[in-house]
C-alpha cells in the first residue's frame, strides 16, 4: 500500500520571507501572509499532505488565510486538558481554533527546554486522545551517531511513545531528524537517511504492529532544500519531509512537489 507523501513546514520562531529577510527581521504578520499567499497560489501536487507550523501567535491567522486542504500544526501542546498552566495551550484549544496537528518532540525542545522522552510521550498521548495528528520528531546527536548509537537513541525515543499510546499509530507521522543535520546545511546522505528510516519501520513491525509498520509515514528533516529533496524522496522508506529554514522560502513549493 502506497503511503501518502507528507511535507511539513516548521517555521520555528523565525519567519523570514522576502519582506523580512531583506530587513533581517524575525517574523511578522506581513511575512506570514506572504508565505500563505505563496502557498495559496502555488500549484501543489494534490497527492501530497501539507502541514505548516507557524509560531503560536500566528496559528489563527494562518488557519484563517490558508486555503482549505492545507493543514496547520502547533509547534507544541500541553499534556493537561485545562487549568492553571501559564503559557501553555491545550489540545482542545487547538481543535477549537481549527488546528489539526501538533509537532512534538523536536530536538530543539528536547535539548534547549529539557523535554524528556516521557514528557514528549505524554503530550503525544494527550494530542491523540483529543483528536490531533502528531508529527513526532526523533533523532540523534553527532556524538551519538559517532558512538554508533543512532538506532538505539531513536528507538528509545519512540518506545516511550509506544508505552504511552499503545498500538494505534494511525495519526502519528514520525519525523527522523538527525540533530547534526538541522539548520547546518549538512544533510544526511540518502543512504544514511534510508538506513534509519528502514530501521524505524522494522522497529514498528516488531514493537507496534505490521499495520503500523506498513502505514506510518516516516519523514526526514535536516537541511532539506529544493536541490536535495528529489533524491531523498526516491528512497523506499522516506515518505516526505519536515522542512525548517527552506519552508520559509518560495522554494518550499518545490520540496512539496518533490515526487511530481
Ligand atoms: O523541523 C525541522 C528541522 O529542524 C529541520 O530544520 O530544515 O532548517 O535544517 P532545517
Amino acid at each position: 500500500m502506497a503511503r501518502q507523501f507528507f511535507v511539513g513546514g516548521n517555521f520555528k520562531m523565525s519567519v523570514f520571507y522576502p519582506s523580512t529577510l531583506e530587513k533581517g527581521q524575525n517574523g511578522t504578520v506581513q511575512s506570514i501572509k506572504e508565505i500563505i499567499e505563496n502557498l495559496n497560489n502555488a500549484k501543489i501536487d494534490e497527492n501530497v499532505e501539507v502541514v505548516i507550523s507557524p509560531p503560536t501567535i500566528y496559528l489563527l491567522l494562518t488557519r484563517e488565510h490558508l486555503r482549505s486542504g492545507l493543514e496547520v500544526a502547533a509547534q507544541n501542546v500541553f499534556n493537561k486538558p485545562n487549568g492553571a498552566f501559564t503559557g501553555e495551550i491545550s489540545v482542545s484549544q487547538l481543535k477549537d481554533s481549527g488546528i489539526t496537528w501538533a509537532l512534538l518532540g523536536h530536538s530543539e525542545r528536547r535539548t534547549i527546554l529539557s523535554e524528556s522522552d516521557d514528557f514528549v510521550a505524554s503530550k503525544t498521548k494527550a494530542a491523540l486522545d483529543g483528536g490531533l495528528g502528531v508529527i513526532l520528531c526523533c533523532g540523534e546527536s553527532l556524538e551519538q551517531r559517532e558512538a554508533e548509537k543512532t538506532i538505539e537513541v531513536v528507538t528509545s525515543q519512540l518506545k516511550a511513545v509506544a508505552d504511552a499510546v499503545g498500538k494505534d499509530w494511525s495519526k502519528i507521522v514520525i519525523a527522523y531528524e538527525p540533530i547534526w543535520a538541522i539548520g547546518t546545511g549538512k544533510v544526511a546522505s540518502t543512504e544514511q537517511a534510508q538506513e534509519v528510516h528502514k530501521a524505524i519501520r522494522e522497529w514498528l513491525k516488531k514493537e507496534v504492529s505490521d499495520e503500523a509498520a506498513e502505514k506510518t509515514r516516516i519523514i526526514y528533516g535536516g537541511s532539506v532544500n529544493e536541490k536535495n529533496c528529489g533524491e531523498l524522496a526516491k528512497q523506499e522508506d522516506i515518505d516526505g519531509f519536515l522542512v525548517g529554514g527552506a519552508s520559509l522560502k518560495p522554494a518550499f513549493v518545490d520540496i512539496i512537489n518533490a515526487k511530481s
